[in-house]
């Protein structure tokens, strides 16, 4: 969604800015702008529509100011255009701001500011709080900030600047992520590491309800309330060329490359072979009252719930305690029954995803032990979640998710694995599954050995409009993850559905040669999928399957196969997967989409 850069020091700011906003691009939006400070003046330059649009209204050479924010904005209220662009002014046209999030109570606030002579520009939320802040200002616009916020319902990640006060950024935030990077003699705000990390790996994560004072040497945190908040530096895991694309043409094909890799990172240091044990730091404190639980319930959104969908069938196997997996937005608002002994576990790539921070919310409410399952260190959730386990996949860049696919199920069947030896899993039975997991990386580096065949599938039916995803067990989650993908990048409409259910209602739009992807590797439900594709077959469709390598039988009812390795079936997801991965992808590519930023998507979803 929205992205936000500010930069206070003695460096020209706009260029950092503007590599700051690229680096922000992933995250979706449709439209820029920036707002340069020089004493007495305050220049704000924005646009709808990419980047390059605004790069074309600037001037490097002459636009020399040390001080300025930045945003890219994913609309909201207002369409799209430049006017509702941020940075939004007040009528002096002094303050200028930017804002990530939503003022709720804007209509109200609005009113009021028209009733004292305030005529507005935009259409937007973000103007009516650069206005507000405006007929506060006295002199100090920290304290304007300050009185504008307690007036002010909603979520916000916010930056502030005031021509009469040069070299300093107010920000503030509640509900909207926002990080300071720590450099010498500067200091860089941002909405995600990402636009930071060319310039330092220190960095101060601001909270809820907080605000931050921010001048070229000093950075000052405080409560909403005025009380000062003493806060550590801390270091961003992360590296630059995590962020870049490396050679590759789309950080979508990147990202599923890395998935060896990246697995390899999560499993390090929490499993012992040897002793067939998981070790999970985030979870020593509470082992005890999870391992007691009577009920689970695994919350996420899009690609996190469907791997929630796979912990939940981990989890009914190996702990035998019931689960169940809700998506977040409706978790929130439907008056969940919690009882003692419920767990929630919050999945999540971003940590930052608005309907899962609320079902989190709503569940420690009810007094429900609340664990989070994400790979941004130091976003929301992990804060706001009694335990955790980061995913350590790396920054996930392509809006399509897929490294943090493969990370959430790894965490998650580390989590059944390490509940499990606390209750019914024999030590034998965890090894087994301990060693099985290790051997998982390989095996993707060994799928990702037959990328040419999803290539080459996806070639032959990229101008289908319609798709179907079959799956049983395990690997039904996977069947929904791969039509999600074919949908979110390609624009082609697919549906996963448990394989049996095509025969309730679905099957009538098997037409000849509509493309039915089959998740056919070994296991207990083998039998039935291949009696389904027959099913499809025999209306005409064209079976794709994937299916484990040795299994030639197969070829007598699929038109194409793509082979995994054999492991365990509550594994399978992780191997399964990467093919649809491929072929979406493939067939975004062939379709002309832009793969890494899709229309009308965001990389984390921070608004309802
Ligand atoms: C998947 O490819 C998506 N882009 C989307 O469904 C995503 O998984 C969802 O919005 C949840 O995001 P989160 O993991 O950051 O909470």
């Amino acid at each position: 969604m929205c992205g936000i850069i500010g930069y206070v020091g003695r460096r020209a700011a706009l260029p950092i800015m503007m590599d700051g906003l690229r680096r922000l691009e992933y995250r979706g939006y449709d439209s820029s702008g920036v707002a340069l400070v020089k004493p007495e003046k305050v220049t704000v330059i924005k646009s709808a529509g990419r980047l390059s649009v605004l790069e074309g209204g600037l001037d490097y050479d002459t636009n020399l100011e040390t001080q300025g924010i930045g945003h890219t904005r994913w609309a909201t209220h207002g369409a799209p255009t430049d006017i509702n662009a941020h940075p939004h002014t007040d009528s002096s046209g002094k303050i200028a701001i930017i804002h990530n999030g939503i003022i709720e109570n804007n209509r109200a606030l609005r009113t009021y500011l028209e009733q004292k002579g305030v005529t507005f520009q935009s259409d937007t939320d973000t103007e009516v709080l650069a206005q507000l802040i405006g007929q506060l200002y006295d002199g100090d616009l920290e304290q304007a900030v300050r009185l504008a916020l307690r007036e002010v319902s909603g979520t916000y990640g916010i930056a502030v600047v005031c021509a009469d006060e040069p070299d300093l950024i107010i920000a503030a935030r509640k509900g909207s992520p926002l990080i300071v990077g720590v450099g010498q003699g500067e200091h860089i705000l941002a909405s995600d590491a990402a636009a930071i990390l060319a310039h330092t790996t220190q960095v101060v994560y601001i909270s809820d309800n907080e605000m931050a004072r921010i001048t070229p040497d000093n950075l000052r945190i405080t409560t909403l309330e005025a009380i000062p908040v003493a806060k550590e530096t801390e270091e961003i895991e992360w590296s630059l060329d995590q962020i870049e694309l490396a050679g590759y043409e789309h950080f979508m094909l990147k990202e599923i490359y890395e998935q060896p890799e990246s697995l390899e990172n999560c499993l390090s240091g929490r499993i012992d072979l040897a002793e067939g044990m998981v070790h999970l730091g985030g979870l020593a404190d509470c082992a005890r009252e999870l391992a007691r639980a009577k009920r689970i319930i695994v919350t996420g959104c899009g690609t996190a719930w469907h791997a929630g969908l796979v912990g939940e069938y981990l989890f009914e196997e190996l702990l035998r305690v019931p689960t169940e997996t809700e998506y977040a937005s409706e978790f929130r608002y439907r008056n969940p029954v919690i009882d003692d002994g419920t767990i929630v576990i919050a999945v999540s790539q971003s940590g930052e995803t608005a309907d899962t921070q609320a079902a989190i919310r709503e569940a420690k409410q009810r007094g429900a032990l609340v664990l989070g399952v994400v790979n941004v260190v130091g976003s929301t959730i992990p804060r706001e979640t009694d335990a955790g386990v980061y995913l350590h996949v790396g920054p996930e860049i392509g809006v399509a998710s897929t490294k943090a696919f493969t990370g959430q199920v790894t965490v998650l069947a580390l989590i059944a694995s390490y509940l499990g030896r606390r209750k019914h899993l024999s030590p034998t039975a965890a090894a087994q599954f301990i060693k099985a997991l290790s051997e998982i990386p390989d095996q993707i580096r060994a799928t990702l050995q037959h990328a040419s065949t999803a290539k080459q599938v996806a070639q032959q039916y990229a101008n289908r409009e319609n798709w179907l995803y079959l799956g049983r067990g395990y690997n039904y989650p996977v069947a929904l993850e791969g039509a999600l993908k074919l949908k979110e990048i390609s624009y082609i409409h697919a549906e996963g559905l448990p394989a049996a259910e095509m025969k309730h209602g679905p099957i009538a739009l098997i037409t000849d040669g509509m493309p039915v992807v089959c998740i056919a590797t070994s296991g207990t439900q083998y039998n039935k999928i291949l009696s389904n594709m027959s099913e499809v077959r025999a209306r005409g469709g064209s079976v794709i399957a994937i299916a484990t390598e040795g299994d030639r039988d197969i070829q007598d009812v699929a038109d194409h196969v793509l082979y995994v390795p054999d492991t365990i079936e509550p594994l399978q997801p992780l191997l399964t997967v990467i093919p649809l991965q491929l072929i979406a992808y493939h067939a975004a590519v062939m379709r002309g989409c832009n793969v890494d930023k899709p229309r009308n998507l965001a990389k984390s979803v921070t608004v309802e």
